[in-house]
This record gives structure tokens, C-alpha cells and sequence, in this order.
């Protein structure tokens, strides 16, 4: 796996009981895969040097992450690696602007998007399209927030792309979506098409980040059906291996829109590990070996999972996780990253019958890790 995050952390807990070895490309040495992997390359995923190192040897390449360039990921598949998924596929969860584009010409239902390159072609937009504000992103680079801006004001609109094009990125203008809700969809797919699905999932955000996960989203099954049939529409026209996670837009008024793809295991299926008959990272990895797929059914009517995000006071989760776990019946999953305001430092999921309950619980066992009150 490419990338020593969390993400490989977890894939790499998921691989033990299939007696699969994760090797991991890791930038340093205390990245949370590479503290607990056994087989470790340190080097960086933009060194063709280092990733052919790590590659050699491996049966597949997969991904924590899609900040590898394109054009290194091409070089090692032309030299016969196999990597999944494709640098092809890759390059859609790679650049937004090329996803949007992509994906209004599948006919999948996209938010009204435009490139623009000044303030004026953003002012442009707005006018196009119901007014201010106007969401402007790049089309490269961004995660957790990072990358996208909502501007008020042509003056907003301003600061931004001045910002942004000192910066070297390219930009689009985005209608600003009346959000109903968040929601998300992951799908495992192998390579020759077989695909499992798993339950629509919200994805509450603050401040452009994931903080909670409810599952099932509290959405109508038709919608739900909808959005699941998205994400088989997407992972067969990119096609995609391993696991695809779809976020999606429920405007006000019902309407589905994509809003972005990640083709790794991702955030937004955390709660899996315990919430669901197979986990995404363990449905990674069978998908990305091709081998049949486990089920997805949820393991539990009701599964909420919440982020451990670091808070203003830089406590350190570690410190208080005895208190976390006398929480009754709370999953903890610390990942092993030192404490900094704003930083994703864990996740805790509960299961129960009542997603009130459950919610309280996984709440209440958060708050305690970062140490501020619920
Ligand atoms: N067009 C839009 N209308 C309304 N809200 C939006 C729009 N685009 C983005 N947002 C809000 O900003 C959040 C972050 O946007 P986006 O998913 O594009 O960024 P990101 O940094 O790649 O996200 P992450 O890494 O957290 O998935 C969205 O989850 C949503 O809450
Ligand atoms: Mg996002």
C-alpha cells in the first residue's frame, strides 16, 4: 500500500487473519501503518526511485492515498506492476475538475460547475448561476476541507483566486448545493466486474470534515436505492478496483448529486469495521486480490461512528482512553498520531437498536479522548 496512514493501518489489521503481508510506503518512520507494519519501505510517493523499491515484489500495488503523480503510477504500470486500481481509475479521485467533467458527460447528476481562472469568471458564474455565494475548489490537492473555499462577495471571489493562482492551482466555480444531508456509498468491485455495495451511510461534517457517521443514513429508501445505484454506475464506468467510497449531496427537495469519489478505503466507512459483516479494509483487500467479496449487511440496526478529531487544548486521547472504555460497549481506534488541533486522531464507533442511544454513547466516549466536554 502506498502511504502510512491510518487508512493502510486499519487495511493492515485486516489483513492479518487472511494471512495476507501489507507492505507500506511510508514517508516516516512514525506514520501510523508504519509503526505497526512489519514490512516497511520509507520513501516517498513522489520518488519513482522509492515507489519501484516498494513495488518490487509485491503482488499488487494499492493505495492509502492518491497523491501519487499520475505520471509515476503510468511509469510503474508500464513496467508490468500490477496496481489497483488503475492509474486510470485513480486519476478521478486525483482531480475533481476532471471527475465533475467526466461524470456530467455519464449523465450522472452533477452540481453546476465552471472553470474559472479570475474573479471575474467567478462573478460570471455567480450571476449563471442563483447568485453568492459560490463554492471555488482546486481541482488537485485538497482533503478534509483543504482546497475548497465558499466565497460571499466578488471580493471573497477575489481573495481566493489570487490565492489560489499564486498557489499554481487550477480552480472551479461550483453552485453552493442546499444541503438536506450528506450522504455516502462504498462499493468494493474486483477486477472483472463483481461488486458488493455497502448500506448508505450519512457523513455529518464540520468545518469541511467528516466528524460522524450514522448508519443507515436516515434518508428514504428510494433515495437510498438511488444513491446506491450511483456508486454502481460510477465503479463500472471508472472501473475501479478495491473499495470506492461515493460522497453524495442531498439537496433540499430530495435531489441526489455527486459531490466526490475517493478509490481507496475512506473515512466514511470506518464504522464498517465493526458495523458490518465485512469490514471496507477487509473487502480491500480481497477485491484488490480478486477474491470473492464478504457481505456487507450491517451487523447491528443502528451503527454511529464518531471522529476523534484533536481539540484546541492538544490533549493526547492516549491519556484518557482507560476513561473512554469504561463507556459501555464503545469501539476505540487510536491512530497512534500525536495530538494537534483539527487533526483526525482516532474514531470510536458504537452498535446498538436505538441510533439515539448509540450516538450518546459514541459521542460521550469522543469527547473523553480529546478531552473536552460532549
Ligand atoms: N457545492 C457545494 N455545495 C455545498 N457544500 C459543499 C459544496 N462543495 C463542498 N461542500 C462542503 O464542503 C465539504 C468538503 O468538500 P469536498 O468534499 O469537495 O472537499 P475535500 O476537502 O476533498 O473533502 P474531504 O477530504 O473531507 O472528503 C463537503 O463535504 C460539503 O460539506
Ligand atoms: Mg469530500
Amino acid at each position: 500500500m502506498v502511504g502510512g496512514g491510518q487508512l493502510a493501518r486499519m487495511t493492515y489489521q485486516a489483513a492479518i487473519p487472511l494471512g495476507v503481508t501489507l507492505r507500506v510506503l511510508s514517508e516516516r518512520a512514525d506514520d501510523g501503518a508504519a509503526l505497526v507494519s512489519a514490512d516497511v519501505e520509507i520513501g516517498s510517493h513522489t520518488d519513482l526511485e522509492a515507489l519501484r523499491r516498494f513495488a518490487a515484489g509485491c503482488d499488487v500495488v494499492t493505495f492509502d492515498h492518491e497523491l501519487a503523480p499520475p505520471e509515476l503510477l503510468e511509469k510503474l504500470a508500464g513496467e508490468g506492476h500490477v496496481l489497483r486500481p488503475s492509474p486510470a481509475a485513480m486519476r478521478f479521485a486525483q482531480d475533481k475538475l476532471w471527475q465533475r467533467e467526466q461524470f456530467g458527460a455519464l449523465g450522472l447528476p452533477v452540481p453546476a460547475h465552471a472553470v474559472v481562472a479570475t474573479a471575474e469568471d467567478v462573478a460570471a458564474f455567480a450571476t449563471d448561476h442563483g447568485g453568492w455565494p459560490v463554492v471555488i475548489k482546486a481541482a488537485r490537492g485538497g482533503y478534509d476541507g483543504r482546497g475548497v473555499w465558499v466565497a460571499r462577495s466578488p471580493e471573497d471571489a477575489a481573495r481566493v483566486v489570487a490565492e489560489g493562482s499564486a498557489g499554481g492551482l487550477r480552480l472551479f466555480a461550483e453552485a453552493m448545493v442546499e444541503l438536506e444531508r450528506e450522504v455516502a456509498v462504498l462499493i468494493a468491485r474486483r477486477p472483472g466486474g463483481e461488486s458488493v455495495v455497502y448500506p448508505v451511510v450519512e457523513t455529518v461534517q464540520a468545518d469541511g470534515m467528516c466528524r460522524e457517521l450514522v448508519s443507515p443514513a436516515p434518508i428514504d429508501p428510494s433515495v437510498a436505492a438511488h444513491a446506491r445505484n450511483i456508486a454502481e454506475r460510477i465503479a463500472d464506468g471508472i472501473g475501479v478496483t478495491g473499495i470506492m467510497a461515493v460522497e453524495l449531496f442531498v439537496a433540499k427537495g430530495g435531489d441526489v448529486l455527486v459531490n466526490e469519489i475517493a478509490t481507496r478505503p475512506h473515512n466514511s466507512g470506518h464504522h464498517t469495521i465493526e458495523g458490518c459483516v465485512t469490514s471496507q479494509f477487509e473487502n480491500h483487500v480481497r477485491a484488490v486480490l480478486d477474491w470473492p467479496l464478504g457481505s456487507t449487511a450491517p451487523a447491528a440496526p443502528a451503527v454511529v461512528t464518531v471522529n476523534v478529531v484533536g481539540g484546541a487544548s492538544g490533549g493526547d486521547p492516549r491519556a484518557n482512553l482507560p476513561r473512554a472504555l469504561a463507556v459501555p460497549g464503545v469501539h476505540v481506534h487510536l491512530y497512534g498520531k500525536g495530538p494537534r488541533p483539527g487533526r483526525k486522531l482516532g474514531h470510536v464507533t458504537a452498535l446498538g437498536e436505538d441510533v439515539s442511544e448509540v450516538r450518546e454513547r459514541a459521542d460521550r466516549a469522543a469527547a473523553i479522548l480529546v478531552g473536552e466536554p460532549a
